[in-house]
């Protein structure tokens, strides 16, 4: 059986632009309702009236996610405004390249620190409703680079492997508590992140659409709550 998400909330971290604003507008086209969060408050705004237009409840908070009070708060405030939580798509992250003599440590760290750590907080702020609500969804955004380190890719590789390692931990914690934990490692998808970074020319005939990740995540959650996907992979099919 396919269950349904009409009447869901969902918080979207990173949903003001890229995969996270293709995922909140997927999710209200299936009658979610949806808190987005990102820094830039006019990428905000504008998802917030598409979301408007498709007939949901909507809000955002603007904050960034390493500064674990401004989360906590965040967090706290979209769930007031949605009413409640279901849904976490713990998406926000940024990549940063280049080769490991080269990076300054601050470069380095401030990738761990938003790609690790805002992941870590946003995480523990939605995790006392869903406990509360006896039920709910967190996908982690990790990446196909966390499964194998490469050149010009160390900060980005580590961070999303350790994403990955604490997203397997969430997950061993919290399924007993009917939170299913979802970690996904996406290759190479058409967005700022990749196109500016020069991993792709992000032609739609043949490479990963955001649309094609928001598909990708709603058919996830779509599945019976008996079944968990733990963890799965998306790729371009000849790029
Ligand atoms: N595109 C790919 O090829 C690809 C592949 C695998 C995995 N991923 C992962 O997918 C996720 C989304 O990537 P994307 O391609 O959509 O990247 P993107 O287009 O660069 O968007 C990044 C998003 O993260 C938010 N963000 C970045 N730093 C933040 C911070 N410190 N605090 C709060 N929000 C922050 C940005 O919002 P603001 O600008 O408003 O701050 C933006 O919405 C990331 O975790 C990325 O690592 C992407």
């Amino acid at each position: 059986m396919i269950t349904t998400l009409k009447g869901k909330k969902a918080i979207v971290t990173g949903g003001g632009r890229g995969l996270g604003k293709a995922v909140a507008l997927y999710l209200a086209r299936e009658g979610v309702h949806v808190g987005i969060t990102g820094r830039n408050e006019e990428n905000l705004k504008v998802t917030l009236a598409e979301l408007h237009d498709i007939g949901v409840n909507a809000a955002y908070a603007v904050f960034d996610v390493t500064e674990e009070a401004a989360v906590q708060q965040g967090v706290k405030r979209l769930v007031e405004k949605l009413g409640s939580v279901d849904i976490l798509i713990n998406n926000a992250g940024v990549g940063d390249f280049g080769k490991i003599a080269d990076m300054s440590s601050k470069q380095w760290e401030d990738v761990i620190r938003v790609n690790l750590f805002g992941v870590y907080y946003v995480a523990k702020a939605v995790y006392p409703f869903l406990k509360d609500k006896g039920e709910g969804d967190i996908v982690n955004v990790a990446s196909t680079a966390g499964l194998k380190g490469g050149g010009n890719m160390s900060a980005y590789a580590a961070s999303k492997a350790a994403v990955v390692s604490l997203s397997q931990s969430m997950m061993a914690e919290w399924r007993k508590e009917n939170i299913r934990v979802i970690t996904l490692t996406p290759s190479t998808i058409a967005s700022d992140m990749s196109i500016q970074g020069g991993l792709t020319d992000g032609n739609p005939e043949s490479v990963l659409q955001p649309e094609d990740f928001a598909q990708w995540v709603c058919d996830m959650l779509k599945m019976n709550r008996r079944a968990l996907v733990a963890s799965a992979s998306l790729f371009s099919t000849n790029p």
